[in-house]
């Protein structure tokens, strides 16, 4: 094994977070180097556009459109790929990885995608993928699986994985401020994904609670498989309603493995915490995580979630990595071991669930509302009735006692369809797990 007194970084991608691990590398250099026992160098960095104004300064000479000629520069030791997407991403960490490099992500939709292949990819040609960034920004949860809690099976896993969702449903709830205007300023502050849908419709969420599914069980659940919605249903009644009655809505990722079965399920839903609960209170652009493992018990992990130097002081922990196994040779992480697992019916899946439905304000309308939860076995512990802005019409907020998913998605759908019910029914989940 050869040693590198200087180890060489490309960084592809000098956006939001490839400008945060450039500029902190810089910053940081004389305490890492030392640390390291190696020097650093920013050797290379792509970009799409040359001309547009960056707060990290390089020399032109470094600069290039092509990250794959980063990727497939003989110099370059450790590629980090800071694109996003799962196009040419996908083709510069392949790349890399063929060359036999280490390559550093934050990139979790493609690791969600395209996982086994790049891990197949990694062993294959000796090199290494790291991938830290990719779930809950600064907070490092992936060490935490991987290494800290490798005694342990763990059968929940809920959290706060998304900084943009849990900006925006904070600054809603304190503030009453509007949804847009608040989506404006997360994307301004460097939080939200390129294309924001993936933050606001629950996706970035399932592919990091994707990831998370992996490394506690080994098995992949394409986000296909999962119950994914998104938080652009909540309105001002929905946190009004949760504040009065002691809970907080924040977007959860819930990952649970039967113990019995082994069965495992994903879902990703907006979520009311009674407000005692730590994650309740993890707000603005932080997350949250709770980890219960057979031997550990429960573990809560706090930290910022998005944004340039939370994510640029993860992506420097796999370089950090990356430069001991250059170095020091052979991985000193378990190997991340693949299994099938089966996922758990729907009927399974139980819990509370609060329901807000828009209807005409008239004689008979909470009857047949009951009459139609009653039909479906969904049982309900209380109902509010609330002005509603449309004339004639009245807001009913609903909740049930422990149902599953099944039912209440097939009382969803029925009651959809009732002449009574005007619009979309609204369905958040309450959180039953202790
Ligand atoms: P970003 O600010 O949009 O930066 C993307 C970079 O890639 C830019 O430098 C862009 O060039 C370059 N690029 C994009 N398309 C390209 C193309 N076709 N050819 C060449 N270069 C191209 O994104 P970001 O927020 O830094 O996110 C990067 C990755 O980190 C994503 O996978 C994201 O999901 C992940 N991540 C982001 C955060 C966060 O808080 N922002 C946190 C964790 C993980 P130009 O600068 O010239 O446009
Ligand atoms: N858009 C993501 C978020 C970035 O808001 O959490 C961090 O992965």
């Amino acid at each position: 094994m050869s040693t590198h007194a200087t180890v060489n970084i490309g960084i592809c991608g000098l956006g939001t977070v490839g400008q945060g691990v450039w500029k902190h590398i810089e910053s940081n250099r004389a305490a890492l180097e030392s640390r390291l026992g190696v020097k650093l160098n920013l050797a290379r960095a792509s970009v799409r556009d040359l001309d547009k104004k960056r707060a990290v300064r390089l020399p032109a000479a470094k600069l290039t459109t092509d990250p794959l000629a980063i990727a497939n520069d003989p110099a370059i030791h450790i590629v980090c790929e800071l694109i996003g997407g799962t196009t040419l991403a996908r083709e510069v960490t392949l790349a890399a990885l063929k060359a036999g490099k280490t390559v550093v992500s934050a990139n979790k939709a493609l690791l969600c995608k395209h996982g086994p292949e790049l891990f197949r990819a990694a062993r294959k040609h000796g090199g290494h993928f790291f991938f830290e960034a990719s779930v809950a920004g600064g907070i490092p949860i992936i060490k935490a699986l991987r290494e800290g809690l490798v005694a342990n099976r763990f059968k929940l896993i809920y959290g706060i994985l998304n900084g943009t969702c849990n900006y925006i449903l904070t600054r809603m709830d304190r503030e009453g401020a509007s949804y847009p205007a608040i989506l404006a300023e997360a994307k301004a502050l460097g939080y939200a994904e390129a294309d924001e849908s993936l933050d606001v419709d629950g996706w970035d969420t399932a592919h990091k609670a994707s990831i998370l599914a992996f490394l506690a069980h080994g098995t992949w659940v394409p986000v296909e498989k999962m119950l994914v919605e998104g938080i652009t249903q909540v309105t001002q009644a929905d946190l009004s309603f949760a504040r009065e009655n002691g809970y907080a809505i924040k977007l959860l990722a819930v990952i649970t493995r039967d113990a019995e079965s082994g069965q495992v399920f994903v879902r990703v839903q907006p979520t009311l915490i009674p407000s005692t609960k730590v994650l309740a209170n993890v707000n603005e652009v932080y997350n949250g995580i709770s980890v219960t493992g057979d031997v550990v018990g429960e573990t809560v992990y706090i930290g910022r979630g998005a944004g340039q130097d939370p994510t640029a002081s993860a992506v420097i922990s796999d370089i950090a990595d990356a430069v001991i196994l250059l170095n020091r040779g052979n991985s000193h992480l378990p190997e991340l071991a693949e299994t099938r697992a089966a996922l758990s019916p729907l009927q399974s899946i139980t819990g509370r669930y609060y329901l807000r439905l828009e209807v005409k304000d008239e004689p008979g309308v909470l009857a047949k509302i009951a009459g139609l939860t009653a039909k479906l076995d969904v049982s309900i512990a209380s109902v509010l009735q609330r002005p509603s802005e449309t004339p004639g019409a009245a807001s009913l907020i609903l909740t049930t006692h422990d149902s599953n998913e099944k039912a209440i998605r097939a009382t969803v759908r029925r009651l959809g369809k009732l002449s009574s019910v005007l619009g979309e029914p609204v369905l958040l989940r309450i959180a039953t797990f202790s």
